[in-house]
């Protein structure tokens, strides 16, 4: 069974499906309706040409623990129902915890693709949820050798491999579609602009903080592309925050953008200013390189900071736009390598599965 309910796990999960679909090894794909809107879910589905999932949800807004029980109820019963061999989830989502449990309290083994990250800031839900995970799963796979020891540490049960984050693998097999098939670079307004995200729940929940990125944003010494997650919007608006920021005329605001559009963006950005996960690694991917200021107190990407590619930067309008400035001064060769691998993940994942599951 292959889980999904955000749109990272989307774009994470799609190589693991092509790899399984090449190896004719049959599969349930489900959407445990984490992320519900269209921008943030069924627009992956449809893009990178994924199969409609067989069984799908919509669980809304409920508080954390009312959206992880439900996504436990509702994936413990497709899993009584098709009985997998193994259930494979991605990452640190309350989706991903709630599947996982649902599946080893019916004795299924799990499979946490992207293992071992730890940012050992207790303050996030992904944090929890990822410690969680890796200690019920049967297989591990390990982005890099530094989560490796992160389970090893740990003394987790399961068994653990080091793959290469599936994330790589997206962007190579993406990204010369992306080029053929996005206009937004049409829209922009911009010559030269950095791309950012925001949406961590430590960061827009918090309105200090939120302000600082606002304005950060707003003066930032490079015009801004924005893509703004729901959640920040939510936020922006409760906090009467959104009409500063869309206002700025050096800020570029968009809905959530398809993942052809946002690759285009990334490969022509000067540089990133974001808290995803996601896109610290995907700017270390060999078509992409771009360096990444990472708007956060912590990471549980070390490996992209050690390579030169990310920089925490901390939540601080006055660091975030001196870390600008000292980036658009001196700007560093990035490796040609990325520390997550090398496109072939998947490949990897799915003959672990196909040799030890069965
Ligand atoms: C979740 C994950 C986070 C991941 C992110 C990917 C947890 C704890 N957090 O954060 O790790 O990085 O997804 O984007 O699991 N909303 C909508 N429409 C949607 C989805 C969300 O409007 O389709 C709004 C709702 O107001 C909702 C809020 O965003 O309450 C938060 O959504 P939720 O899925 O709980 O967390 P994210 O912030 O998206
Ligand atoms: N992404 C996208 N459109 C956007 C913003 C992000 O397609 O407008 C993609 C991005 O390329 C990456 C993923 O979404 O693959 C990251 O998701 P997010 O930042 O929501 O979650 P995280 O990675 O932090 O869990």
């Amino acid at each position: 069974m292959i889980m999904v309910g955000t749109r990272p796990e989307i774009i994470k999960m799609a190589p693991v499906i092509r790899a399984l679909e090449e190896n004719s090894l049959p599969y349930t794909f489900v959407h445990c309706g984490q992320h519900y809107d269209y921008e943030m879910s069924q627009q992956f589905i449809e893009e990178l040409e994924l199969p409609k999932p067989e069984y799908g949800f919509k669980v809304k807004a409920y508080s954390p623990g009312l959206q992880t029980g439900r996504i436990m109820t509702l994936v413990e019963r497709v899993i009584k129902k098709t009985k997998p061999k193994v259930v494979l989830v991605e990452g640190d989502t309350n989706g991903v915890l709630a599947s996982a449990l649902a599946a080893v309290k019916l004795n299924v083994p799990v499979g946490h693709v992207e293992a071992g990250l730890r940012s050992f800031d207790l303050r996030m839900p992904e944090e929890h949820n990822r410690r969680l995970v890796d200690h019920v799963s049967t297989y591990m796979f390990a982005p890099t050798e530094n989560s490796r020891k992160n389970l090893e540490r740990e003394s987790v049960w399961g068994k653990i491999h080091v793959t290469g984050n599936t994330v790589i693998d997206a962007v190579i097999q993406h990204l010369p579609m992306a080029e053929r098939k996005a206009n937004i670079l049409e829209k922009i307004r911009f010559e030269n602009f950095a791309l950012a995200t925001a949406h961590r729940a430590e960061n827009v929940d918090d309105p200090h903080v939120l302000k600082s990125l606002v304005e950060a944003f707003i003066e930032a010494p490079l015009p801004i592309v924005y893509p703004v997650h729901p959640r920040a919007r939510k936020r922006l608006r409760q906090q009467k925050m959104w009409k500063k920021l869309s206002s700025s005329r050096n800020i570029q605001i968009f809905q959530p953008l398809g993942y052809f559009d946002f690759l285009v963006l990334m490969k022509n950005c000067e540089m990133m200013l974001t808290d995803s996960g996601g896109l610290q690694e995907e700017a270390t991917a060999p078509p992409i390189r771009r360096l990444t200021l990472v708007i956060r107190l912590s990471t549980e990407r070390p490996e992209a900071v050690e390579a030169g590619f990310a920089r925490v930067v901390g939540v601080e309008k006055k660091g975030i736009i001196a870390a600008m400035e000292q980036a658009l001064r001196k700007r560093d060769e990035l490796p040609r390598a990325s520390p997550y691998g090398d496109g072939t993940a998947a490949k990897k994942i799915v003959e672990i599965i196909m040799k030890e599951a069965f």
